[in-house]
């Protein structure tokens, strides 16, 4: 069978998307205005790009109502952001972060997570995120205009923090440790519980 993404209603290709590329880690942006009002929401559309130099993309979806959502808003004006890692305990704080709120409400307050400065940049990043980058914009890419359009937002990773107890040989995280929670479609997630090794290595 074939299927025309574009024949479809815009929420009915959402749907196809998100249930065939799946799992999808989670990016968990930290951002600020220009008043200093601090915003946090999860995309999930989000990947690496390049490691030399290190830069990451995720990408933030135009409201059905052709509004800019706030995470873009504020890059715009202020163009840093954190990525913070979400690991499966994060979950229900990571959803409540998710609800649309009026521009320039403040997510300080949000309950169960600890903001602290970021050394490089002005977005605070979050304590229990066991993986955080600190970025800088590299640049935004429109891909279209208006409702449902994508904008994706590559970041220069400036610097990246972890937990210590994570950290091997100087490079490489643990991930069974990270327990990356990955978005499948809806409200349901996957974690890393069946690992698979190939006889390549
Ligand atoms: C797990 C999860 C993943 C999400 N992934 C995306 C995404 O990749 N792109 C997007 O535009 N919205 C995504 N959303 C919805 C946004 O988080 C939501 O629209 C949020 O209100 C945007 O916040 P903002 O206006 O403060 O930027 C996701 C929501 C959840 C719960």
């Amino acid at each position: 069978m074939e299927i025309n993404l574009s024949d479809l209603e815009p929420r009915h290709a959402h749907d196809f998307l998100t249930s065939s590329i799946v799992p999808r880690p989670i990016a968990w942006v930290s951002s600020i205005n220009k008043d200093g009002q601090v915003n946090l929401a999860p995309f999930s559309f989000f990947t690496g790009v390049s490691w030399s130099p290190p830069v990451l993309a995720f990408s933030v979806v135009n409201r059905s109502d052709g509004s800019i959502k706030d995470t873009v808003i504020n890059i715009r004006e202020v163009p840093e952001f954190v990525v913070n890692m979400v690991s499966v305990d994060l979950l229900p704080i990571m959803e409540f972060s998710a609800r649309s709120l009026p521009y320039g409400t403040d997510r300080h307050s949000i309950k169960g997570i600890t903001w602290i400065p970021a050394t490089r940049i002005k977005p605070y990043r979050i304590q229990e995120s066991k993986v955080s980058f600190e970025c800088t914009l590299e640049r935004i890419v429109a891909v279209s205009e208006g409702p449902d359009a994508g904008n994706l937002i590559l970041g220069r990773i400036e610097i990246a923090h972890i937990h210590d107890e994570l950290l091997r040989n100087g490079r490489e995280v643990d991930w069974l440790g990270l327990d990356v929670l990955g978005r499948l479609s809806g409200n349901r997630y996957c974690a890393v519980r069946s690992v698979i090794e190939s006889e390549r290595n």
